[in-house]
């Protein structure tokens, strides 16, 4: 079952005085399957933010249409079902963070008799029970983060909707949020996540959209997209001759000289293993041997490529 879907989203928003039309968002079609975590790709003002909105019912799309299970976006059930961290999550500083957490918890309805026990099971998971009685003004932006995160779980949701959840964190903070993730997964909810920092997701998304200038440029599962492909060979070599550094940096896709040491890319294995051959039989030596994994960072770069260059 599809925990968000959506065919054709489009938003335009009309700005400025003249009244020119944005075009944030092109027809987009999502599908994210439950139990999955899905990141949503793309670089600042891909429209990443306007989709968001518009799956939280926030705003209304222009055309298309999304659905949070087999709900509307709009419909207030469909709201019901999900947590939501917003971009640049404002929040009331003089709050300490258990009664942020415990205000959103009485937006929700839920009782008093259950709310300090769930909220207090929260801090705990997003390790804050230590800081729950400061006042967030006092928090770094990593425990804002996650008190953020707390928020958006108040309601027990089967999906996470999380925007940008770890943008502006060092890589502690990110690895703190992706490890919260992973273990929302566990638990078997839906996790939907935008990022700019392909990084981010390559490590822990099951499946990913790229978004560019609200056009959806490549989607699927990574094991599919990345699919054990190996995107090249990289070989160290040390003592070879100059002769032979500028053969094999001619069938090299990238080639570096460091003192004695050449470091030369190959695109394919074939190509990798001939130039190995030549450094032994120069009596050089290989320093070292390792297939380059193609990442997403790769992949998008090729996507986003001229037209004519495929
Ligand atoms: N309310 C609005 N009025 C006019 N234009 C808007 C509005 N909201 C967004 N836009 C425009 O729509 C485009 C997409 O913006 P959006 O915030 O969705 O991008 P994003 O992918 O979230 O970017 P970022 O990574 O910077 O958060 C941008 O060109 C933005 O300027
Ligand atoms: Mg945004």
């Amino acid at each position: 079952m599809s925990a968000i879907r959506t065919r054709g989203l489009a938003k335009s928003f009309r700005s400025g005085l003249r009244a020119r039309s944005v075009h944030a968002l092109r027809g987009i079609d999502l599908d994210v399957q439950e139990g999955e975590i899905f990141g949503f790709l793309g670089p600042n003002g891909a429209g990443k933010t306007t989709a968001i909105k518009i799956l939280t019912g926030l705003i209304r799309a222009s055309a298309g249409e999304a659905w949070i299970g087999e709900l509307p976006v709009a419909s207030p059930e469909s709201r019901r079902r999900l947590g939501f961290l917003p971009e640049g999550t404002f929040f009331h500083e003089y709050l300490t963070g258990r009664e942020f957490c415990d205000m959103h918890a009485r937006l929700l309805g839920i009782p008093r008799a259950e709310r300090a026990d769930r909220v207090q099971q929260l801090l705990i998971r997003v390790g804050l029970e230590k800081s729950a009685a400061v006042q967030i003004r006092h928090y770094s932006k990593g425990m804002r983060q996650r008190v953020g995160l707390a928020q958006a779980l108040v309601g027990d949701p089967a999906l996470v909707i999380l925007d940008e959840p770890m943008s502006g964190l060092d890589p502690v903070g990110r690895r703190e949020v992706r490890d919260l993730i992973l273990g929302l997964r566990e638990q078997g909810r839906t996790v939907f996540f935008s990022s700019h920092v392909l990084a981010d997701a390559e490590m822990i998304c099951d499946q990913v959209a790229v978004i560019v200038a609200g056009r959806v440029v490549e989607a699927g599962y990574l094991a599919d997209l990345l699919g054990g492909q190996v995107g090249g060979v990289e070989l160290v070599a040390e003592g070879i001759g100059e002769e032979l550094s500028a053969e094999l940096s001619r069938a090299a896709r990238r080639s570096v000289a460091q003192g004695a040491r050449h470091l030369f890319e190959f695109s394919g294995e074939d190509t990798a293993e001939k130039a190995l051959d030549r450094v032994r039989e120069a009596g050089g030596r290989i320093a070292s041997l390792v297939p380059t994994r193609r990442s997403l960072e790769d992949l998008v770069i090729e996507r986003s490529a001229p037209e004519t260059d495929r």
